[in-house]
């Protein structure tokens, strides 16, 4: 039986906190700069992706419920207002979803299941996204 404790832990805990998310976003980041079948979504970013690695890692740390440091930093944004102006099409949201989905195979939370329900949510949210 779960205790208490697990029962009413965030996912960011269960899923090991910064050092889990960190962990996947330098991933997510290196596999968008170095496969080519990542080629059209990394070019709608910037050509330095340093400070979305900061920013991806704790804007996740707060969708999971952990500290809420991106929200603090940029009051008012919202993940509709991030990506205005940027042209998603399906193709690269599906290539947002499946470089995300590699990532956390690769450097996820131990707990597997916990990984691929992550995975599964982001996977949505990004094909949501592409028109
Ligand atoms: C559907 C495909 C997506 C595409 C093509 C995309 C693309 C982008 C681009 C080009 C930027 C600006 C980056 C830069 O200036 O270098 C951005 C910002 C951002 N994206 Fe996405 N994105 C997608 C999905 C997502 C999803 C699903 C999330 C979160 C779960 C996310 C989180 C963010 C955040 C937090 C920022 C803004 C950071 C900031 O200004 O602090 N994106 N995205």
């Amino acid at each position: 039986m779960a205790s208490q404790a697990q029962s009413q832990a965030t996912p960011f805990e269960l899923l090991g906190g910064h050092p889990t998310i960190e962990r996947i976003v330098e991933r997510f980041y290196d596999l968008m700069e170095e496969d080519p079948a990542y080629a059209e979504l990394r070019a709608l970013h910037a050509p330095d992706l340093t400070p979305m690695r900061r920013s991806l890692a704790l804007f996740l740390a707060a969708w999971c419920g952990g500290p809420r440091d991106w929200f603090d930093e940029n009051p008012g944004k919202c993940m509709m207002s991030a990506h205005k102006g940027i042209a998603i099409n399906r193709q690269v949201a599906e290539q947002w979803a499946d470089a995300m989905g590699r990532a956390i195979a690769d450097c996820g939370p131990d707990d597997q299941k916990l990984g691929a329900e992550m995975a599964e949510m982001l996977s949505r949210m990004a094909r949501s996204m592409g028109r």
